[in-house]
């Protein structure tokens, strides 16, 4: 099968070209001068993408799909969460695959790879969290880099559930950069945060805004400082995951201008809510926006030193931590947000993002003046798949890369909400927002899966990445 997409604007990190593109099976085989070459005639299917962009299929480097987490399951499974996805112009993502306390990380591999296979509708790697740390779980990270999980994400937060203490993340990371592997960090002070959230309580302060609250910024400011410190003692690369607060930022700013490999992300959540707006919205709504890190405080400046931080590339990704729960009950799993209705520590941390953040980014970073359409392509698409070695397979426009192609609209308004997601979750973090760009056609390895405002993908059609481990510094 030959596919010719012809007439469009070819978008990469680098470059905005017109230009036809030619896929033979799975693989992008030509990019060649409008017309200029006989293509038209040999394809099998022609697209005309006259007027519109032609991008790479994005990847979201950081969901949860069906996580058992705070009393209940993130709404989306890999079914339903990765078709959502392709919604929304993501070929690819990389899950995090869990080991529990007493179990090891081979189970919670298996356990994750049962999950997904035949199940995803885009393809999927996997990251392992890192939930207990000990001789021989560390002696099991070999297996997993060759099993192509390359990336350990570990925890300061969270006590009594996932968290590590410091000599437990010395040690992963002492592993880790022995193996060529990439530690993730969850980079809160969660024994601080959960004396504060225990007075908060005793005070009767019960609502969700209090979640907010319970976890100022400095929190993960200090968290990000120690997290950069032992990975230095380590020597290895560091990625900060969905980073809200500018204290933690300015670390990393610190840590890249001494030459450290400390790379983060941030979420559309902390560049597009606040705390004043959203998590303090009336009654239960503020439960919506619940999650970790927290969405921050406007008036501190945090979403504007984020935006920022994209723009200078002292953060290098976007990603989502999709990890919704419904606010009624949802049909199968039950309670979910309500499970926190007066008492916000019990709220489940998580929220829905994965069909939103490759639109929302290209409204909040191109449209309105931010950054390139190239500096979108990069944070959105390049590199997660550099930084998580899965490019040039997977992040870019290429000969020989795969035919993970998305046309887009740059032109057309419209207006996000619930009642249009795909995502299996009863509500949009972004309900009414008005935004300028969409995803149109979606193709997966070659394969067309949405197109004509029709999903034309099959359950399955996804494939695990196994990954490389880290490389050059990005
Ligand atoms: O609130 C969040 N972030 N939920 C998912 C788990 C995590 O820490 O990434
Ligand atoms: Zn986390
Ligand atoms: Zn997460």
């Amino acid at each position: 099968m030959s596919t010719l997409i012809k007439g469009g604007t070819v978008i990469t990190a680098i470059d905005s070209t017109d230009a036809d593109v030619r896929i033979e099976g799975e693989i992008i085989t030509g990019i060649a001068a409008p017309g200029s070459h006989d293509w038209e005639d040999t394809a099998d299917t022609v697209i005309d993408a006259t007027g519109k962009y032609v991008v790479p299929g994005s990847l979201d480097i950081h969901t949860h799909m069906e996580l058992p987490f705070g009393g209940t399951v993130a709404s989306d499974n890999f079914e339903s969460g990765t078709r959502a996805a392709a919604w929304g112009g993501t070929t690819t993502i990389v899950d995090f695959a869990v080991q529990v306390k007493g179990e090891s990380m081979m189970e919670g591999f298996e356990n994750w790879m049962a999950k997904a296979s035949d199940n995803c509708a885009i393809d999927y790697g996997f990251h392992m969290i890192a939930g207990d740390i000990n001789t021989d779980t560390l002696a099991e990270m070999d297996k997993l880099m060759e099993l192509g999980v390359t990336s350990f994400k570990l925890f300061m937060a969270y006590p009594g559930v996932l968290y590590s203490d410091d000599g437990e993340i010395l040690r992963a990371m002492q592993k880790a950069s022995q193996i060529g592997a990439t530690i993730m960090m969850h980079a809160e002070n969660g024994i601080a945060i959960d004396v504060l959230r225990e007075q908060a309580i005793e005070r009767g302060e019960t609502d969700p805004v209090n979640h907010g609250l319970t976890r100022p910024a400095i929190t993960e400011g200090e968290a990000t400082h120690r997290a950069i410190a032992l990975a230095e003692l380590a020597g290895v690369p560091l990625y900060i995951v969905h980073m809200s607060a500018k204290e933690a930022l300015d670390e990393v700013t610190i840590a890249r201008d001494r030459g450290l490999p400390v790379y983060a992300e941030t979420c559309p959540q902390y560049l597009f809510l606040t705390l004043e707006e959203h998590l303090s919205a009336p009654g239960f709504e503020g439960a919506k926006y619940v999650c970790s890190t927290p969405v921050r405080k406007q008036a501190e400046g945090h979403q504007e030193a984020l935006w920022e931080g994209l723009v200078r590339d002292d953060l290098q990704v976007v990603s989502t931590d999709h990890c919704p729960f419904c606010m009624g009950d949802h049909p199968t799993l039950g309670t979910q947000k309500q499970l926190g209705l007066g008492d916000f520590t019990a709220i489940p941390n998580g929220l829905p993002g994965v069909e939103d953040r490759f639109q929302l980014m290209y409204h909040g970073g191109v449209v309105e003046g931010r950054f390139s359409v190239n500096r979108w392509i990069e944070v959105c698409c390049t590199a997660p798949a550099k930084m998580f070695g899965l490019y040039p397979k997977k992040g870019t426009i290429a000969v020989g890369s795969d035919a993970d192609i998305v046309i887009f609209d740059p032109d057309v308004s419209w207006t996000k909400g619930a009642a249009q997601h795909h995502m299996d979750v009863d509500y949009s973090c972004y309900e009414g927002m008005e935004v300028q760009g969409m995803v149109e056609t979606v193709l997966l390895r070659g394969e067309t899966i949405i197109e004509n405002n029709e999903y034309l993908g099959t359950k399955g059609d996804g494939r695990y990445l196994p990954r490389t481990g880290a490389g050059p510094r990005l």
